[in-house]
């Protein structure tokens, strides 16, 4: 049976026998009435239930309620319960926050506190995007943000350092990792991941479970078998090829982001207005293609960067186009016990541009997103790679459109022109995000975005004062 040992608010706990459906949101609020961390969407969206989980990898924000317990095995976990000193001393975050008048109702505020903690911990500033994922219905925004500026230069209270010095090897073996019979597992490698797959290939991968939390809570679906690959430390690593970069299956959306804004800052910029920071500590970008959403951010970028996609099936590996991987809507070219391994992407591109439509800046999915990117030689476009994301029911390159910027010096003019090809590239679907109408005018009119964009007009409008 599943064992699960991890750190809370500095008391060490082992679970044994746990479902590895079971959420660290129910367990705290079910299991042991620890019911200071909140649920309201229980599906990441509002952030009510934020807890700082601790690692190697340093101190998060995650959502509890789509954080299985077998994810935080050998974690140190905070809720806002422990982000006090035991001796009731409140956080520099607390007190500011009632300095501040943060809180109305409160029931946001605990998500608000362990958001604000993380970011204070880690020395944060940015509290426009850490506090992105957490929702406010009755306080309004500016006392919150007034309330974590004030905090910004108060030393971290000693009890949160002690997190990162913990290790599973203090309170467990390692754990049972085989569980429910055999029947999931938590592998270390990807060679173990590999020959375990290759014997249950009707199982479940999960890796940061941003998708497949949904589909437990809100669908209310049994996964019999299932492979955590929050373990599967070599293919989670980011590694410089010279030219390329090979980004592993298991590289959260924060981590690519972050390595992403020195190569290729409008991606860059892109994963930042993906989901919220608490999504992206979590999700990768394995799961964010593998998951094949006509919708998700990740692939028109990757696409129009010429990503190439890596796949492993037992021993054997092969190599595909990214957009190749995606063949109709909800179905990609995966066989059978086969998983995504990683993308390799070129580290310079410099007319590469990707712009994100949706109705909210922030913590929103896209209603469409278009990626663009050419070469230039001699003033004339050499190659064009321009992919969309929420124009077809998959991530789909413009043929017709990069066909007719060959060989055009590209300008806001040659761009209106070649813009109405949109419509024979793609004939986009109307739904709650946006009509057909909407998504077709919206693809031309990012083209010749993109044109003012590469003259160097300033095509970002973050605030409109009046
Ligand atoms: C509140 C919220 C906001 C979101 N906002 C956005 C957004 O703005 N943009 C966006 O693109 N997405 C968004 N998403 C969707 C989600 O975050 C992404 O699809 C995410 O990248 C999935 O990654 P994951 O690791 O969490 O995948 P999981 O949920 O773990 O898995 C998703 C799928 O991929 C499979 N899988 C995972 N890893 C592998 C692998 N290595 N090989 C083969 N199969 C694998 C799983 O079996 C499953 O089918 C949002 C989700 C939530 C809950
Ligand atoms: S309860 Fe809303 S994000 Fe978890
Ligand atoms: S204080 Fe009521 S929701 Fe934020």
């Amino acid at each position: 049976m599943t064992e699960v040992a991890f750190l809370l608010n500095g008391t060490q706990v082992v679970l044994k026998g746990v479902s590895p459906t079971r959420t660290l949101l129910e367990y705290l609020r079910e299991d042991i009435a620890l019911c200071g961390t909140k649920e309201g969407c229980n599906e990441g969206d509002c952030g009510a239930c934020t807890v700082i989980v601790t690692d190697g990898a340093g101190a998060k924000a995650l959502n509890a309620c789509i954080l299985f317990l077998p994810q935080i095995h050998g974690k140190a976990i905070r809720t806002v319960e422990g982000i006090s000193a035991p001796d009731g001393t409140a956080h520099p975050v607390q007190r500011e926050m009632h300095r501040h008048h943060g809180s109305q109702c409160g029931f946001c505020t605990p998500g608000f506190i362990a958001s604000m903690a993380a970011a204070h911990l880690n020395g944060d500033r940015d509290h426009d995007t850490t506090l992105a994922g957490n929702l406010c219905r009755c306080t309004g925004y500016a006392p919150i943000v007034r309330a974590a500026r004030a905090a910004e230069s108060a030393p971290v209270p000693a009890h949160l350092k002690t997190d990162a010095a913990f290790t599973l090897a203090q309170i467990s073996s390692g754990g049972e990792r085989g569980t429910r019979e055999g029947a999931d597992s938590r592998p270390q490698s990807m060679d173990e991941l590999a020959a375990w797959y290759a014997a249950h290939p009707d199982a479940t991968l999960i890796g940061g479970a941003t998708d497949v939390g949904l589909w437990v809570n809100k669908q209310h679906r049994d996964l019999p078998k299932i492979a955590f690959l929050n373990g599967v430390s070599d293919m989670a690593q980011i590694t410089d090829l010279g030219a390329r970069l090979h980004i592993g299956a298991g590289v959260t959306i924060e981590a690519l982001r972050l390595a992403m804004a020195a190569h290729h800052p409008s991606f860059a910029e892109l994963l930042r207005r993906y989901a919220s920071t608490q999504i992206r500590n979590a999700a990768t970008i394995g799961g964010n293609i593998a998951n094949g959403s006509p919708i998700g951010d990740g692939p028109p970028a990757l696409i129009a960067l010429g990503a190439v996609l890596h796949l492993r099936q037992g021993d054997a590996t092969r190599d595909l186009p990214l957009e190749d991987f995606f063949l109709d809507y909800r179905k990609q070219d995966r066989r059978l016990g086969e998983f995504v391994t990683g993308v390799t992407l070129p580290k310079s591109a410099p007319h590469f541009r990707a712009y994100k439509i949706s109705k909210r800046f922030d913590q929103d999915i896209s209603a469409v997103c278009g990626c663009f990117n050419i070469e230039i030689a001699a003033g004339k476009i050499t190659s064009a790679r321009v992919a969309f994301g929420g124009m077809a029911g998959i991530p789909k390159r413009a043929a017709a459109v990069e066909a007719a910027l060959i060989g055009q010096a590209l300008n806001p003019q040659t761009a209106a022109e070649i813009a109405p090809l949109m419509s024979r590239d793609f004939s986009p679907l109307s739904d709650m995000r946006a009509s057909k109408e909407y998504r077709l005018s919206i693809a031309q009119n990012l083209l010749i975005r993109y044109a003012h964009d590469l003259a160097g007009a300033p095509t970002s409008v973050m605030e409109v004062r009046v």
